[in-house]
């Protein structure tokens, strides 16, 4: 995996912009696979500055979002859905009929998950897939366990995630248990990968994914297995590689 050690958010956020639009100018109708949580805004950040200065065109580009809580309605302000067109779809010319978010209201979460992977499918696959990670090693909604599914499925939450999320509700009860995830078989399919990691909090993950060994106990340690993966990390959570 490359890694490129970042002086702080700003700076991981940019270059994080910079590897998406240069993605998008080779290949301007790129399938761009994109991640929720609080790392990547300042990414969608750039870009929509980007986007305002002339400097990106997302008309042809196609999105994929990793998951969604289950089940919630759309316009729940806590949804996944509400997120990306509040911090990146409603702000730049992406055509809504290429963005691609599971469905968390759907009544039927199974044929919701294979739908979803014959869309991606039929796009080609993703070119340019963006990741955060969990404390616990997650990526997308891909929790720690004994076997992960490859395919898009319906996964229930960790306590670690439940707990990391909750800052986001007005109480940890109001935390979705469930969520529809892509399967690591689709993050790993991906052309390219960067994964974003910022923050102390994130040190401990940061060590354990990067000391060769391969475990579904922390879903990002397969990323090892990708061949063209880049982790653009801060300094905070590089803290104990560089010190
Ligand atoms: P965060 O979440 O960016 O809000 O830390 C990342 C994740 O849980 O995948």
């Amino acid at each position: 995996m490359n890694k490129i050690i970042c002086k702080n958010y700003d700076e991981m956020s940019n270059i994080a912009a910079d590897m998406v639009i240069s993605q998008v100018r080779q290949k301007p109708d790129s399938v761009l696979g994109l991640a929720t949580g609080s790392t990547p805004i300042g990414m969608y950040k750039k870009l929509i500055q980007m986007y305002k200065a002339g400097q990106a065109d997302f008309s042809q580009v196609k999105t994929f979002n990793l998951d969604e809580y289950y089940k919630i309605d759309k316009d729940n302000p806590q949804s996944y859905n509400y997120y990306m067109h509040e911090n990146f779809f409603k702000h730049v010319n992406i055509n809504p009929q290429n963005i691609h978010i599971p469905n968390g209201s759907a009544e039927n979460a199974e044929e919701e998950c294979s739908n979803y992977d014959k869309m991606i499918e039929q796009s080609g696959g993703i070119d340019l897939q963006v990741l955060g990670i969990g404390v616990n090693g997650h990526i997308g909604f891909n929790e720690p366990a004994t076997e992960l599914n490859s395919k898009t499925h319906l996964t229930r939450l960790s306590i670690d995630t439940i707990r990391a999320n909750a800052r986001f509700f007005d109480s940890i009860d109001q935390v979705p248990t469930q969520a529809i995830t892509v399967g690591m078989a689709t993050i790993l399919k991906a052309k390219k990968i960067i994964l974003l990691i910022s923050g102390k909090n994130k040190a401990e993950i940061m060590g354990k994914i990067l000391n060769g060994k391969i475990t579904t106990n922390i879903p990002a340690s397969l990323l090892q297995l990708h061949p063209d993966t880049t982790i653009i990390v801060d300094e905070e959570a590089a803290y104990k590689l560089v010190s």
